[in-house]
């Protein structure tokens, strides 16, 4: 919590973190906060401005979210965007209707009245359109300060130029002036001043570690070598030294060269008292004759687990547990049918804390991924590995269809590692979100010299994405995808053929198992 930043009142609308975001990327603090909740929490965050979100519901809808009626009393700006400006015209006493067309996609808008919400801003510019329902009349001490061909009042505002609302979606790409109208609306009409950055953010989480632990209780935390749990552990290292022991179970199924590079940084650059953990027998054992995808992934989040808290039981006074859980993954949101909470748990280490009797601590939990590699390269960790892709917690195992054994894992590894090292060599790794070799349980007939082989086929992934929920995959040159092949057939005993996954997703997933 910074004072001085942007309250988004969230009424669920899909956009909303981008509003988040955009706030941030202003260099202002914001925070996402249930719509509904009492005005009491909304000014706890001591905010210097309110944004009321969009969201699918209608206004007039028995079940539909309002806010607490003490907000409209408040002397803070606020800007309402398509759900919150018809929240803040039926509050007001202005009147809102529905039973028009749903109204989707772009449209050119024109501002009027030279509300402060639109300086700077020229005539004609295209605005992001997304409702059913629209406001017909503003409220008394109102005026229209923007209409489309179509819509009459597509922007408000107040006489006393703090309240405003916008029909349209100032938060997404497609409405050109956008970014300006939230500047002027933060810095301009708010009158914030800039209270984020990564340099400020890790002193004031740092004094927050320091503060939140007791004297001598010591933290423990499952260091992936992942970019969040890396992350967590410059953190960490920084605040409290002395207290702070990071564990890494080596499973047998990351990377090549992955537990080393971990040993690499953690260890021998940062210092820091590493635990690694070997246990590669214990998951190829579990992991034996297992062919079904999800109960891999049981059987590993069980066996780290099992490992992960015999570790720590040989550490004395430890009262805390750290993760490095994301924003994203916290979010109250409100719900279509009402106020509901979604947090996510983090799949590797889920029911842990519980378990062990230990405290949670989420230093990353206010951040968005990408605000979590600038913090990782504010506190230095190296650039290969804050901008490195995710990987899965269960990791090879799903990428090796069928059984797990050590042969094929070794197969995998090599045609992995000249995978990713062909697109780091390349320039290629940064426009990728996630690439990797998955190997196929089929054999099929190849030549080798004067030899007939019947090897195996290992498929090649790599797909752009902004968050991994949707997919699309990466249109890789054909001479890369020539070469790549060339060097896994040549370098990978037991690899005769090599295809490209050309699958989206939706409808395939990222992953193949
Ligand atoms: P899918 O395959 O569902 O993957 O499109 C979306 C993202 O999630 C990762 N993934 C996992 N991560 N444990 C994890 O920690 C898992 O079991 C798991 N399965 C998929 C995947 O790599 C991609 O980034």
């Amino acid at each position: 919590m910074v004072p001085g930043g942007v309250a988004i009142l969230d009424f669920g609308s899909q956009y909303n973190q981008l509003i988040a975001r955009r706030i941030r990327e202003m260099g202002v603090y914001c925070e996402l906060i249930p719509g509904n909740a009492p005005f009491s929490r909304v000014l706890k965050m001591r905010p210097g401005a309110l944004i009321l979100s969009g969201g699918p519901s209608s206004v007039y809808d028995e079940d539909s979210p309002h806010p607490d009626p003490e907000l409209f009393e408040t002397d803070l700006p606020v800007l309402g965007i398509c759900y919150g400006m018809q929240l803040l015209a039926l509050h007001e006493n202005g009147r809102v209707e529905g039973g028009h067309d749903r109204e989707y996609g772009p449209a050119e808008l024109y501002p009027e009245g030279g509300a402060a919400l639109f300086k700077g801003i020229g005539d004609g510019l295209q605005a992001w359109m997304s409702h059913g329902d629209r406001v017909v009349e503003v409220p008394e001490g109102y005026r229209i300060a923007a209409h489309t061909d179509t819509l009459p009042i597509a922007a408000m505002a107040d006489t006393e130029g703090q309240r405003f609302g916008v029909q349209f979606h100032p938060e997404v790409n497609h409405t050109e002036f956008g970014k300006q109208l939230l500047e002027n609306f933060v810095f301009h009409i708010a009158g914030l001043s800039r209270n984020w950055d990564m340099k400020a953010f890790r002193k004031r989480i740092v004094e927050m570690i320091r503060h939140e632990l007791p004297v001598g209780g010591k933290v423990i935390l499952g260091l992936s070598g992942g970019v969040d749990s890396s992350v967590v552990a410059a953190l960490l290292y920084e605040a409290i030294p002395d207290r702070f022991i990071p564990i890494f179970v080596d499973n047998g199924l990351l990377r090549k060269g992955e537990r080393e590079s971990v040993v690499k940084t953690f260890r021998d650059h940062f210092g820091m008292p590493l635990m690694v953990i070997d246990g590669r027998d214990d998951f190829l054992r579990a992991l034996e004759g297992v062919t079904d995808p999800e109960k891999k992934r049981k059987i590993i989040g069980r066996v780290f687990i099992e490992l992960f808290e015999e570790a720590s039981s040989e550490i004395e006074g430890v009262t805390h547990l750290a993760q490095g859980t994301l924003y994203p993954d916290v979010i109250e949101s409100v719900s279509f049918r009402g106020p509901s909470v979604t947090i996510k748990s983090h799949h590797n280490v889920g029911g842990l804390p519980e378990r062990m009797n230990l405290k949670l601590l989420e230093p990353l939990r206010e951040l968005f991924k990408d605000e979590v590699r600038a913090l990782g390269r504010e506190l230095g960790l190296p650039e290969l590995m804050v901008a490195r892709h995710p990987f899965p917690g269960p990791g090879l195992a799903v990428r090796i269809l069928g059984d797990v054994n050590s042969g094929d894992l070794k197969i995998l590894k090599e045609a992995d590692r000249i995978f990713i090292d062909y697109l780091l060599d390349n320039d290629l790794y940064n426009e990728i979100w996630q690439a990797f070799a998955v190997l196929l349980p089929v054999r099929t007939v190849g030549v080798m010299g004067d030899q007939r082989t019947y090897d195996r086929v290992i498929a090649l992934r790599a797909v752009t994405s902004t968050d991994g929920m949707t997919a699309d995959w990466y249109r890789m040159a054909p001479e890369h995808l020539a070469r790549i092949s060339s060097a896994i057939v040549n370098r990978v005993r037991g690899v005769s053929r090599i295809v490209y996954d050309i699958s989206s997703k939706p409808p395939g997933t990222i992953e193949w198992e």
